[in-house]
């Protein structure tokens, strides 16, 4: 079993955040240990969009065909942030379903190729799907404030239950969370007994400016909470604590 760190974003529904929080950690995580982020949403994903870059290597490229680490890494498109990319195509007739047994390979040698591996699944369900779901270290669904996110959230726990994925592997992070939420945060944890792994506030502005721009939100405005919430996520992903909010105004002491 490859060492690389597995980790696959899936959203609860459509538009949760999940290309947004897949890009944005690779880039938090992207350091010391390389990265790629892969773009599994068959339905139309748009990472490579997100970040405005041309794809190298697409992932329907890869169905179908025999390749290695050297052949993955030296096709994949780099990105500025430090992390390598493998998309889906831009031309939408060129998009290609994975079968359960080619995702599992394309993650296999993928782990070989790089320390990280973050795999955008976007949030529909099929068996490709379901087969990475099984063959990553951590599934973090991401979801929003809402009651029919939260609805999903606990049918997904089910799901990830039902085919044996261990609830130590299970996270979820709540995104777009205003500064009034309609549903309390203490009441979603208290609903689904279970803490997320981190919380994003909700910042249309940035998110919205670093999407024009094709950047990432710590390129966009790195002292912003936004960032700062990604770069918590990237930490709690570790298993580290994170360091101090970097907006915490000095005169209220250490808290975090
Ligand atoms: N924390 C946030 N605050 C404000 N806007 C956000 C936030 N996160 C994501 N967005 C915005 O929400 C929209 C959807 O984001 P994104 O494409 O990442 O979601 P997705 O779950 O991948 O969607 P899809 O279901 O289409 O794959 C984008 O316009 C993005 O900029
Ligand atoms: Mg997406």
């Amino acid at each position: 079993m490859p060492a690389a760190r597995r980790v696959a974003l899936l959203g609860a529904k459509g538009g949760c955040g999940t290309t947004t929080l897949a890009v944005n950690l690779a880039a938090a995580l992207a350091g010391d240990k390389t990265v790629c982020a892969i773009d599994l949403d068959a339905g139309k994903g748009d990472l490579a969009g997100l970040l405005d870059i041309t794809p190298g290597t697409t992932v329907p490229d890869l169905l179908g065909t025999e390749f290695d680490a050297a052949l993955l890494r030296g096709g994949a498109a780099h990105h500025r942030g430090g992390f390598s990319v493998l998309a889906q195509p831009q031309d939408l007739s060129r998009l290609a379903r994975p079968l359960p047994s080619e995702a599992r390979y394309l993650l296999d040698v993928a782990s070989e190729a790089w320390a990280s591996v973050i795999v955008d699944l976007g949030s529909r369900i099929d068996e490709a799907v379901l087969s990475v779901l099984t063959h990553v270290d951590q599934v973090v669904i991401v979801a929003m404030p809402d009651v029919l996110s939260i609805r999903d959230v606990v049918r997904i726990r089910l799901l990830l239950d039902r085919i044996g994925v261990q609830p130590a592997n299970q996270r979820y992070v709540l995104n777009r969370v205003p500064r009034h939420p309609a549903v309390p945060l203490a009441e979603i944890e208290a609903l689904l007994r279970w803490p997320p792994l981190a919380t994003i506030c909700e910042d249309p502005d940035t998110c919205l400016a670093a999407l024009a721009g094709g950047q990432l939100l710590r390129e966009r405005a790195p002292n912003a909470a936004i960032t700062d919430d990604v770069e918590r996520l990237s930490h709690a992903i570790l298993g580290e604590t994170p360091p101090p909010r970097s907006w915490w105004p000095t005169w209220l002491g250490g808290a975090t």
